[in-house]
């Protein structure tokens, strides 16, 4: 996609981080979002310590946005995950599907993830198509994770399967070349 810029998000995107946790929820609009409690946790208080993210621009208009929060143990309240990783949240506005931003996106959180010692979780509705795009990028089923979402279907949990080096490793950087540019950043630093 041309003139596609990825940059970390900072407080100021909080507004656009709302409408972009509405699509990821499957909700009408931001005020939906903020409506829900379970939804609204993934943001309320933006920007927490820990909280990363990063936004895709085209053009000045932001078209998606990606982001990783860590939650203490009674926030979880799902079979799956750790105070220590973080869930991700990611959407893309349905004009710029299917063109490479969501798997950019990630790659950046994951690089960032990465720099910062961390693996990521998320959970996915089991019928969406973005789980090719976690698998692609590493991330496996979690057992034992199904849970009965709010629309009475099934969400999965998902981890990155590996951290930093043997992610590094295996062959992540072929479909994510942030993640061993941002290595080389970490190793310049
Ligand atoms: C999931 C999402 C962020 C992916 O972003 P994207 O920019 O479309 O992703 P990419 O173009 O980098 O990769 C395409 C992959 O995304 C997935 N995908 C999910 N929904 C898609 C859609 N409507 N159109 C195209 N691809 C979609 C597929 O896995 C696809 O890979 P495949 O072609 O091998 O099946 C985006 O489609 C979206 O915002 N969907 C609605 C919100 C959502 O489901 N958020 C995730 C909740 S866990």
């Amino acid at each position: 996609m041309p003139d596609l810029v990825i940059r970390p998000a900072v407080q100021d995107d909080l507004g656009v981080l709302w409408d972009v946790l509405a699509m990821a929820a499957y909700e009408p609009d931001a005020e939906a979002a903020k409506a829900v409690p379970p939804v609204a946790k993934y943001l309320v208080g933006w920007q927490r310590p820990g909280d990363f993210g990063f936004i895709a621009e085209q053009n000045g208009e932001i078209i998606g946005a990606a982001w990783a929060r860590r939650f203490s143990a009674e926030e979880l309240r799902v079979p799956y995950g750790d105070e220590e990783t973080p869930k991700v949240s990611i959407g893309v506005k349905p004009n710029a599907r299917g063109q490479g931003v969501g798997e950019k996106l990630m790659c950046a959180l994951i690089g960032e993830a990465v720099r910062r010692g961390l693996g990521l979780n998320l959970s996915v509705r089991s019928e969406n198509p973005a789980r090719r795009l976690y698998e692609r990028l590493g991330f496996r089923d979690i057992p034992g994770s199904a849970v009965t979402n709010r629309a009475g279907g099934m969400s999965i949990g998902m981890a990155l399967r590996e951290r930093a080096g043997p992610l590094a490793r295996r062959g992540a950087p072929a479909v994510c070349p942030l993640v061993i540019s941002r290595l080389s950043q970490c190793r310049k630093s």
